[in-house]
């Protein structure tokens, strides 16, 4: 395996991999590796001949200094996961070389980005859609893996690509949980042991709401004011926002009529986790 640090260097060796007829998968990570990630790798091993993991905390992205202060980082553990998962190539640059001295484009899209975590954290989707379009040019990956835990992130990146005709695919894969439901993330490491086990109200809630679509619940007022009560039922949830919405626009519904997305985001003490469900009638 080997690990990359200067973009240059990085373009240099993709082009030769791509002159050589192989097919690149790229698997953009802030590191912190969990299992979550580890199933974005594995479906990309099984796709591409090269598999190229990138591990960069983009300080373009957080809007809060003491979040990208505290955003556990560990380069060594996450190499040999990284190893032992079968990644061919880590891309770990620096913050100086990905934004030198003087750097001053940022790329934004627009509507997508103006509910949700796009209104809780200004700034953050301009940094994500940033931060990828140069991976995806310094890495130049035929395909790019992403998961359905950061479900409006996921709807960003795919319509950059095609507005921009990036020549890449975006895959999105399915969320992965700890077996109370808690869906895995690099910041589960920060809560304490209450906020830890309090957490797994933003899942149970999303999966009585699933439920309750399921049994023939349609009124998605009634099932965002579900969700938003059952947060709320934990003592140290701060809640952020509900929204139960369309899948393609996140445009909140009045009805259920087809498929939707339930999202929801809470503090539990200085840890904001983010969690979502496809709702199916
Ligand atoms: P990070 O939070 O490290 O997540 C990297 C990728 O792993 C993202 O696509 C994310 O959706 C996915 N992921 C995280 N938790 C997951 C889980 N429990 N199940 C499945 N997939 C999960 O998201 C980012 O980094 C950054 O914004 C990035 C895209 C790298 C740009 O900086």
């Amino acid at each position: 395996m080997k690990i990359i640090q200067d973009p240059g260097e990085m373009q240099r060796l993709v082009e030769e991999y791509r002159h050589a007829g192989k097919s690149l998968g790229l698997v953009p990570t802030m590191g912190a590796l969990h299992e979550g990630h580890l199933s974005l790798i594995r479906r990309c091993r099984a796709e591409n001949d090269v598999e190229i993991m990138s591990l960069f905390v983009n300080p373009a992205q957080f809007n809060r200094r003491d979040d990208l202060d505290r955003y556990p980082r560990d380069l060594e553990g996450d190499s040999r996961m990284a190893q032992a998962a079968g990644v061919d190539i880590i891309f770990a640059p620096t913050v100086a070389g990905m934004y030198p001295k003087g750097y001053m484009t940022y790329v934004t899209v627009e509507q997508l980005t103006e509910r949700w975590e796009g209104a809780s954290r200004p700034g953050h989707f301009r940094g994500v859609a940033t931060v990828c379009a140069k991976l995806f040019t310094i890495c130049r990956p035929h395909r790019a893996y992403f998961g359905q835990k950061d479900y409006q992130q996921s709807l960003v990146v795919r319509r950059m690509v095609a507005d921009l005709n990036l020549d890449l695919e975006i895959v999105v894969l399915p969320t992965v949980r700890e077996p109370d439901g808690l869906a895995l993330s690099s910041r589960n490491v920060l809560l304490g042991p209450e906020e830890r086990r309090q957490a797994t109200v933003l899942s149970q809630a999303l999966f009585h709401a699933q439920d309750a679509v399921r049994a023939g619940e349609r009124d998605a007022g009634l099932l965002a004011a579900a969700i938003e009560a059952h947060i709320r039922s934990a003592p140290l949830a701060v809640l952020d926002y509900v929204g139960v919405c369309d899948p393609e626009t996140l445009e909140p519904l009045s009805g259920i009529t087809g498929k939707a997305v339930a999202v929801v985001a809470a503090s539990f003490g200085p840890i904001r986790l983010i969690d979502n469900a496809i709702l199916e009638p």
